[in-house]
């Protein structure tokens, strides 16, 4: 696992975007895998300005991790509408390109053994960036998540419903308690790993992921069994590692 600590959070961005661009630049038929939250605003927004300086989407395909369920793809508060505001309707990628759990399908199981299908059948993912939940999740996969899970419907923690109120007034209740998450083993599968993390408030969890036993009960410690993962930190989420990142 390759760590790389940046001054500050929008170093963190600008390097995590740089990279993403570099894989766009150097693969035919790239396939993101893509993530949400706050932390990935400012790399989409810095996405969106390279693509304003030639960077095209034009060939990529995407796959978003998750999405909230139930929820309608319109709802302004849906993951659906997250990637629409933050990047697609602002950069050349079809629509048909991009993918993001449905959120609004009446099986769910279907709908994830069919986002499995379509991601086996894009050839796999070949870069998936990733955030770090105050849970240790990645995607939406609460503790205990074992690391051969698959795409499927799964009940968030209070902790993450609360961690994620601000789209919903403030109110962590009216944040629906089930998702749709890829699973860790999906997440694995992906060629390349990208984690970031910035802010104080994630000191703690980035050092039981990375310094901690690698365990089901902290999921993005199974990053640690991946052959290529790339972990961006700001200096104040890498405080509390052993190394000092
Ligand atoms: C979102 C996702 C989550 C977030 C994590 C961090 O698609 O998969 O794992 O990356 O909850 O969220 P922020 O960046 O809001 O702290």
């Amino acid at each position: 696992m390759d760590i790389v600590v940046a001054p500050d959070a929008m170093a963190a961005c600008r390097e995590a975007a740089a990279r993403i661009a570099a894989y766009m630049r150097g693969t035919p038929e790239p396939v993101l895998g893509l993530a949400t939250g706050r932390t990935m605003e400012a790399i989409y927004h810095v996405l969106v300005g390279m693509h304003r300086n030639g960077l095209s989407f034009a060939r990529c395909r995407s796959f978003n991790l998750d999405e909230y369920y139930p929820i309608a793809p319109d709802d302004p508060r849906s993951y659906h509408a997250y990637m629409r505001e933050r990047l697609f309707r602002h950069v050349d990628i079809a629509p048909e390109r991009t993918r993001v759990p449905d959120g609004a399908a009446p099986d769910p199981e279907r709908e994830c053994r069919a986002y499995e299908d379509a991601i086996r059948a894009a050839g796999g993912i070949g870069l998936q960036l990733l955030g770090i939940g105050l849970t240790g999740h990645i995607g939406f996969n609460e503790p205990p998540s074992d690391f051969a899970t698959r795409t499927r419907l799964v009940e968030l923690d209070e902790t993450t419903r609360r961690q994620n109120a601000e789209m919903f007034d403030d109110r962590w209740q009216d944040v629906p308690r089930r998702a749709l998450t890829m699973g860790v083993g999906t997440i694995l599968d992906a060629r390349r790993l990208l984690m970031v993390a910035t802010g104080a408030a994630k000191a703690r969890i980035v050092r039981d992921a990375l310094d901690g036993p690698v365990t089901p009960m902290v999921s993005a410690s199974a990053l640690r069994q991946h052959p290529a993962c790339t972990v961006i930190l700001d200096e104040e989420a890498a405080g509390l590692l052993r190394s000092g990142g």
